[in-house]
């Protein structure tokens, strides 16, 4: 199925459906112990995730106890229902929106989690960024709901990239204007920021539409620019909420593409939300989102159904 076609199936058919064996799927399951530890050296967990919403009198249980584990190098896709809660989970792990309970974790730069598929994405770290290389001792996962404000801000502009279905880049400003504020945000000097922003760019494509506003761009280059932007900082994990959900499928496709490759090449971790079953197939392992609780989903088969994480 792709998002071009009406969606005929039930949601839990639709969810099914995308997990037949992909290339790259690999299903596993996820093990904790203490709510700190780490055992399977992720380079993100949470632990009892919750986030509800008031409105018009009622509490809308959302998220019910998330323990999502992302162990560095994996591409996973989130699929479910629409309004079952992908985006309000991207954003709380985003920390763009704050969970209403629960903890996120954040395995330390300079750790085994803080592996790097590709030897290049050592030599993209930003000027200023802490090392990569593993220190003497161990340090501490980083918790994201004990950082104050202002700590909170500079962590998830450094470590964490987000794409949205709308791309959101600043439309007054040009291409190259978008790219580089994250960089002069984190105190880096306009000039080195615009050589990083032109190398970003050149990495999707769009070298020749540096100076063009947001607003003259087609849909696919917005959202190709949406992602130069958000890896310009080599974060090391990135959150993707249906990035191809405005496109057309062809060009939906090269922007998958696109976002697989940058994946690849830059050893990120990233999470995506999707409708799109054949994105979603060839992901490392899909999760479903249903009634507030992350399950992955079982390979396809005769009896092959959503299993409980
Ligand atoms: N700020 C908010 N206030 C109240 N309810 C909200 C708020 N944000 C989201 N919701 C509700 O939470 C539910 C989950 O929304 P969310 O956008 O996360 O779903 P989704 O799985 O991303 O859906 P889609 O696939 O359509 O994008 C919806 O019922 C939505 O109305
Ligand atoms: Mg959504």
């Amino acid at each position: 199925m792709t998002l071009t076609e009406p969606k005929r199936e039930s949601g839990a058919e639709r969810d099914a459906a995308v997990c037949r064996p992909g290339p790259l799927a690999a299903h596993r399951r996820i093990q904790f112990s203490s709510p700190a530890s780490n055992p399977i050296a992720a380079i993100l967990w949470t632990r009892q995730l919750r986030k509800s919403f008031s409105a018009g009198g009622a509490t809308l249980e959302i998220l019910r106890g998330i323990d999502l584990a992302l162990q560095p190098g994996e591409l996973v896709a989130v699929v479910g229902e629409s309004g079952c809660g992908k985006s309000t989970l991207l954003h709380v792990l985003s920390t763009l929106d704050s969970a209403s309970s629960g903890e996120i974790y954040f395995a330390p730069r300079g750790t085994m989690a803080d592996h790097r598929a590709n030897p290049d994405a050592a030599r993209r770290e930003a000027p200023g960024a802490p090392s990569a290389v593993a220190p003497a001792s161990t340090p501490a996962p980083v918790c994201l709901s004990r950082l104050g404000a202002e700590a909170l801000a500079e962590f998830r502009n450094r470590e964490i990239g987000y794409v949205w279905q709308m791309h959101h880049l600043l439309p007054e400003f040009t291409l190259l204007e978008n790219v580089m504020l994250p960089r002069l945000i984190a105190g880096e000097t306009p000039a080195r920021a615009a050589a990083a922003a032109r190398d970003d760019l050149a990495s999707v494509g769009l070298a020749d539409r540096a100076h063009h506003r947001a607003g003259e761009l087609s849909g696919g280059e917005q959202q190709r620019g949406a992602l130069a932007r958000a890896l310009t900082l080599s974060p090391r994990l990135l959150l993707a909420d249906e990035p191809t959900g405005n496109l057309d499928e062809a060009t939906g496709e090269r922007v998958f593409d696109l976002l697989a490759r940058l994946h690849r090449e830059r050893g990120l971790t990233t999470l995506l939300a999707t409708h799109n079953a054949q994105f979603a197939r060839r992901c490392d392992r899909v999760l479903r989102l249903h009634l507030g609780q992350l399950a992955p989903l079982a390979p396809a088969g005769p009896s092959a159904s959503p299993v409980s994480g």
